[in-house]
């Protein structure tokens, strides 16, 4: 099977925007893509090859438009989701639709008409490590927190801490479409990303977007504020990062390379990127400084507060995200290329040259 029509729902998200991008540039393929959002996209609207359809795929009046398209791409790329920690315990009705219900309606369709199924999941499936139940935990056994897609645990804590709506809903739909395959034949790839970073990802509040997102927004956006960085629970939580061409890299391999991709979970992730929240804070600011020219940012406040005060009741963390990609390496011939200093960097400086170059412009 060769992929020409591919079906993106969330083709306007941080993840989306890249991988049109990079399909696109390529040219051997029709796209019909999915969005509530042209803003990330606006580059290629009238390109030939994309058909954009801004609505809701899962309205009553999207779904039989949904079918239509599904029927007649060769296979559906699912991004769209919330994916943002602040809304998962005080959203939760809102995230388990947007991550099960809408999935479950779509893999009903791939099902009915044998279409395949890429389907983004999460890193945040697998939970809380192990080895951070241990009394004296010290990770000193990566038995007991690297991640293995086919063998590692998934462990989330109690219903009554909403922060695992998220994961939970994931994780239903990564049993959901499994099941699928198992039964009906379905084929599907499931890949599992470890918290991939690069322009464009999320927003920054007051500018582009309204809310809290994630922790690069949330603390560039301390940055261009000139307010205090804020650390949750001593950052001490550590992650994985991904700079967002090598996840895209890897999806391009899976287009490319249906009877490897197939029938799989992949993490996708860069255990050389990993770092604690706290160093990552210390790493954006000195980012800030040098490429800001500005260098009163190396010593730019940092904040510690609690989950609770941050985001509210119900919050519990993630530990530690240790990816083994060895799977996606075997089969895809995937190796992330990009460490950590040039992932941060190449970040800092987009989001700079977005909107902190501007306000020094304004202010001088
Ligand atoms: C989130 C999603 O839940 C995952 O599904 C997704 O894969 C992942 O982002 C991702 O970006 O790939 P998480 O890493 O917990 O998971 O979300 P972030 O908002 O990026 O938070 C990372 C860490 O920074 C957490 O420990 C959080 O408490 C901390 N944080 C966040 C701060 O210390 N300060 C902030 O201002 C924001």
């Amino acid at each position: 099977m060769q992929v020409k029509n591919i079906l993106i729902l969330g083709c306007g998200g941080f993840i989306g925007s890249h991988l049109l991008d990079r399909l696109l540039a390529d040219g051997s393929f029709n796209i019909v893509g999915w969005d509530l959002s042209a803003e990330k996209i606006a580059g290629h609207l009238n390109n030939a090859k994309f058909d954009f359809r801004q609505s809701d795929a899962f309205s009553e009046e999207g779904v039989p438009e949904l079918e239509k398209a599904v029927q007649e791409c060769d296979v559906v790329i699912s991004l769209a989701a919330i994916c943002n920690p602040s809304r998962y315990n005080t959203e939760a009705i809102a995230t388990i639709h947007s991550n099960f219900t809408h999935l479950s309606k779509l893999a009903e369709i791939c099902a009915r008409t044998n279409r395949w199924i890429i389907h983004a999941s999460t890193s945040e499936v697998y939970g809380r490590t192990i080895a951070s139940y241990l009394d004296g935990n010290t990770y000193s056994d990566p038995k007991l927190y690297e991640q293995i897609e086919d063998e590692t645990p998934l462990i989330m804590g109690p219903v009554s801490n909403q922060r695992w709506s998220y994961a939970c809903a994931k994780q239903l739909s990564e049993r959901l479409l499994y099941a699928y395959h198992t039964e009906e034949g379905m084929p599907v790839t499931m890949f599992r990303p470890y918290n991939f970073f690069g322009p464009r990802m999320d927003f920054i509040p007051g500018r582009n977007g309204e809310g809290v997102p994630r922790v690069l927004a949330c603390f560039t956006t301390a940055l261009l504020d000139r307010t205090p960085m804020q650390l949750v629970d001593g950052g001490t939580a550590r992650r994985a990062l991904l700079y967002i061409d090598d996840a895209v890299d890897a999806l391009f391999r899976m287009v490319k390379m249906p009877a490897a991709a197939q029938n799989q979970t992949f993490n996708l992730g860069s255990r050389r990127n990993e770092v604690s929240i706290r160093e990552l804070a210390e790493m954006m600011r000195t980012a800030y400084a040098e490429i800001s020219g500005d260098a009163r940012y190396h010593q730019h406040p940092i904040q510690e507060v609690t989950g609770e005060e941050f985001y509210g009741t119900g919050y519990e963390d993630c530990d530690r995200r240790v990816p083994d990609v060895s799977k996606a390496r075997r089969l895809l011939g995937w190796e992330p290329q990009v460490g950590l200093q040039d992932t941060i960097h190449n970040t800092v400086r987009y989001f700079y040259n977005e909107f902190g170059r501007t306000a020094v412009e304004a202010a001088e």
